[in-house]
């Protein structure tokens, strides 16, 4: 059997002369997180909004659940139901409470069990019959209600197109907890979109990084941490005497020569001190050593940040 929940391949959508998403191709097996990594613009929406059948894609092919995206309308009704997506604000009424506003879109829906409002909204911890108006919700409640609404008819698959925008910190991880709760106790997949790096990598089991409609890397959160290297980094006054000093008196090999006064050393259970003593018996000036920390942030930033990347 098929574990795969979502299928994209060379898909592209163009705005005129802007090529929004650019030949990406994603896979997400089912039950996983899989977190879309993004600045402003990257093409993450877009992407969404040709998996909801929203936008047309211009090439290429989405296939969600075993179904192609983009057949008769039978066959979209049917896969829809087995979806649930935040991607644009749902609209809901301003003058009507939570649990109204559910309802209405239960009857819409149609499909749904008769206990499914109390439930989703149980799920995303907001009061049933509650009689606060949609309005007068706080930002992190109106979220919420997008999740409820979402899940509502119990789908195998969740879209959230930055669930956590305007959130604050506190919002923030509550969502996430929801989000993981989400995961383990029901097996949903889930695919989820943010700009925020740290949010991301505390939330997917695999991480897509977009960047101007291209897929950079794809990969689990584990191999993307092999980026996130420690090394000791030393600043010398000659960093030939000093890598001979490495090698010939300290047995260290794994180093790299910077500049002519730096040098990374990356075994970092080494014992600097020892280090430092040598290098100055061998009239080599050290001038700093620290400890340092290329963090996924920095990685994050060096790939969509320009370096050799249109
Ligand atoms: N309807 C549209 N007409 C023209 N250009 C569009 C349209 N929708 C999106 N774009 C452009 O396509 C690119 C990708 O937009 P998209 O909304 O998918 O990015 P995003 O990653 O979701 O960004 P954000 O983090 O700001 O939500 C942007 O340059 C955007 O201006
Ligand atoms: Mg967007």
């Amino acid at each position: 059997m098929d574990h795969t929940a979502i299928r994209i391949t060379n898909l592209t959508k163009k705005y005129n002369e802007q090529t929004a998403v650019n030949q990406v191709k994603i896979e997400v097996k089912q039950g996983r997180i899989y977190g879309l990594l993004g600045r402003n613009g990257a093409g993450k929406t877009t992407i969404m909004k040709m998996m909801m059948g929203l936008v047309k894609p211009d090439s290429g092919d989405i296939e969600i659940l075993g179904e192609r995206i983009g057949g008769s309308s039978k066959e979209r009704k049917r896969l829809y139901s087995r979806i649930g997506a935040i991607i644009e604000t749902p609209g809901f009424y301003p003058n009507l409470t939570g649990t109204e506003n559910m309802e209405i879109f239960a009857k819409l829906r149609g499909t749904v069990s008769r206990n499914a409002v109390k439930e989703a909204l149980d799920i995303v911890g907001l009061p049933y019959k509650d009689k606060k108006l949609f309005a007068n919700y706080s930002l992190g409640m109106k979220q919420r209600l997008g999740i409820a609404n979402a899940i509502m008819h119990d789908p195998e698959l969740l879209i959230l197109d930055e669930p956590t925008n305007g959130l604050d910190p506190i919002g923030i991880a509550e969502m996430r907890d929801l989000i993981k709760e989400m995961s383990s106790i029901t097996g949903k997949t889930i695919f989820i979109s943010s700009h925020i790096l740290s949010e991301i990598s505390l939330l997917a089991d695999d991480i897509g990084i977009i960047h101007n409609g291209i897929l950079l890397t794809e990969s689990s959160y584990a191999e993307l941490e092999k980026n996130n290297t420690k090394y000791f980094l030393l600043k010398v006054s000659s960093s030939a005497q000093a890598a001979r000093v490495l090698e010939q008196k300290l047995g260290q090999l794994h180093y790299s020569v910077d500049d002519d006064h730096t040098i990374r050393l990356f075994d970092t259970q080494t014992d600097i001190a020892q280090v430092n003593k040598a290098l100055m018996l061998s009239d080599i000036d050290v001038s700093a050593s620290q400890l340092c920390n290329d963090t996924l942030e920095d990685y994050f930033r060096k790939i969509t940040g320009g370096e050799g990347i249109a």
